[in-house]
């Protein structure tokens, strides 16, 4: 196979990815949807390693929208018990790794056996600084921008907080994980190309790249043309191309 390199300059500092197509996946192959659900849990173990090989600073996997609460119960236990699973087989790795966890979403709904396994790999994993993993789990982005509108709006009762000096910055403040970089990189597999409901207001200037690669397919080497297609890519965040310069040609390279 021809050697592939990735410029290390612009590896995305945050990439998020839409996991879907573990459904058809299992379907195309006669199998119960919920066995799609393990094989994609193949891909995400691939994936968490892949990234943290290619240096990669915040991997954020959508593991469970607001939405998916309304799947059959059988299902929704599935998906639960997944989590779970990846949790207690791979804790050690990812803590070998330096990695540490983080949530994004409505925990308060999830299973009590379930929350205190993520909730302890988040505390266990918190001194970690190779790279964040963010598991979104009971996430939804309308759901996020609401709570945000909420808590802000008791500040502003409570005298915390002017409402006529309430920027875009100050906002963001109040989202679920204010302290992670907005996504540079956004993947969905499963041949859609829809944003679902998934981090709406950090995707504002986010590169999307869609593939029709169901997620049990996806592996170390869709991640890496994933990041070659965005490195191939000028962002101006709004700006002309020669005010941003293009960024493209050059830099230091390493294979992958
Ligand atoms: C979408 O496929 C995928 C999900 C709703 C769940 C994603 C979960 C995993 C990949 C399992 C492991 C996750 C973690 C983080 C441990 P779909 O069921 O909507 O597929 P379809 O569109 O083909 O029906």
């Amino acid at each position: 196979m021809q050697e592939r390199r990735i410029r290390t300059d612009r590896v995305p500092r945050h990439v998020a990815i839409i996991m879907d197509g573990n459904g058809r996946w299992a379907e195309a192959r006669g199998l119960e949807r919920n066995e799609g659900h393990w094989a994609g849990l193949e891909s995400v173990r691939a994936v968490v390693r892949a990234a943290h090989e290619i240096g990669i600073g915040v991997l954020t996997l959508f593991a469970f929208s607001s939405e998916n609460w309304s799947r059959p119960k059988g299902e929704v236990q599935e998906l639960m018990r997944l989590l779970d699973h990846y949790i207690e087989e791979e804790l050690d790795e990812v803590m070998r790794n330096g990695i540490r966890v983080l949530t994004l979403g409505r925990l308060d709904r999830i299973p009590p056996n379930t929350r205190k396994k993520v909730e302890d790999a988040v505390a266990r994993s918190a001194e970690n600084r190779e790279m964040i993993l963010v598991f979104a789990v009971s996430y939804g982005g309308r759901s996020e921008i609401v709570d945000a509108a909420r808590k802000l709006m008791r500040d502003a009762e409570a005298g915390k907080l002017d409402p006529e000096r309430l920027d875009e910055k100050t906002f963001a403040a109040y989202l679920y994980q204010p302290e992670l970089p907005d996504p540079d990189l956004l993947i969905r597999t499963g041949d859609e190309s829809r944003v679902s409901n998934f981090l709406l207001w950090q995707i504002a200037y986010t590169e999307i790249y869609t593939t029709d690669l169901m997620w049990p397919d996806f592996r170390k080497g869709h991640l890496v043309d994933a990041i070659l297609d965005y490195q191939s890519r000028e962002r101006r965040f709004g700006l002309t191309s020669a005010q941003v310069g293009s960024g493209r040609g050059g830099g230091r390279t390493e294979p992958v």
